[in-house]
């Protein structure tokens, strides 16, 4: 746990870090968030986080204006207070303070909340490790574009993967797969790497970003489209993708054995090439 928080224009100890009882965010979940990953004690990929955390103030209509300089010197503050080597930066934004009342006032003041926190990521060296996932119902708002913290949904389906001793949850809405309840999903089919579409049914990772641009630079075919549950099953090779998870193989889903429960070539190689750029 980190030392040092970030509230509202003050560094303050974590167990002083105090957020009001008619917080909108606390209350409602009316707010939005970015995780993002810290290597060496370096942020990384900081700008496709700023790019979706404007995305997700203005679809809300959040009364703050996303300030890049700003917020990366608190994170450098709080990456050095916190002596953070590899872990995550949580930065939170609450719409404001209001007394309960759903519909909310034009200009609240936001909440700003931001801390750190250690974590080992699973990178592909010889401890690289493949995990397995269960899949459950899609069952989130309508918005998961959207980075809220309205996570609901996403906590329960991660719960039942906790319960069946699995790591993630592959979301699923009627026959199709639509993402995991905290990374996106890829599966590879012969030379094919397929993930869904970044539209308003999946949250567009930062990890998926990259990657995308790194499949593209390896000559390797990429396909963003929707893919059935049993092209899941029987696809060669699954992985997931986030912050927290970087490239994750995925070698079993439910009872079903993926690659013969062996992590896969491809993914093999897209984690070491995702590690080498972001390092
Ligand atoms: C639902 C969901 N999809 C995808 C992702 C991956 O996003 P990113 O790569 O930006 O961490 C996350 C990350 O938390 C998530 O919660």
């Amino acid at each position: 746990m980190s030392k040092y928080v970030y509230i509202n224009n003050k560094y303050l100890k974590f167990k002083d870090a105090k957020i009001h009882i008619e917080d909108r965010g606390f209350q409602f979940s009316d707010s939005v968030y970015e995780v993002i990953k810290v290597l060496n004690s370096k942020l990384l990929d900081i700008e496709f986080h700023f790019s979706r955390l404007k995305y997700s103030t203005k679809e809300l209509n959040f009364n703050y204006k996303v300030n890049q300089t700003f917020l990366t010197k608190i994170f450098i503050n709080l990456v050095n207070k916190n002596k953070l080597k590899n872990g995550i930066i949580y930065l939170q934004i609450t719409r404001g303070i209001q007394p309960r009342e759903h519909a909310y006032k034009k200009y609240l003041k936001p909440n700003i909340i931001i801390y750190t926190t250690k974590k080992k990521f699973n990178l592909p060296d010889k401890n690289y490790k493949g995990y397995k996932a269960i899949t459950y119902p899609d069952i989130r708002w309508g918005r998961p574009d959207i980075k809220t913290t309205s996570l609901l949904a996403n906590i329960l389906a991660a719960t039942e993967a906790s319960k069946q001793g699995a790591y993630e949850t592959i979301l699923t809405k009627g026959k199709k797969v639509t993402e995991a309840a905290h990374s996106n999903v890829w599966i590879v089919k012969g030379t094919k790497i397929i993930t869904h579409p970044a539209n308003k049914e999946i949250l567009k990772g930062v990890t998926r970003t990259v990657l995308k641009k790194i499949i593209r630079s390896l000559n390797l075919e990429l396909i963003e489209k929707e893919f059935s549950i049993k092209e899941l099953l029987k696809s060669e090779e699954v992985f997931i993708t986030s912050s927290g998870s970087l490239v994750t193989p995925i070698t079993h889903v439910d009872k079903i054995k993926i690659n013969n429960g062996k992590i896969g070539a491809i993914t093999k190689s897209l984690a070491l090439n995702l590690y080498k750029a972001i390092i």
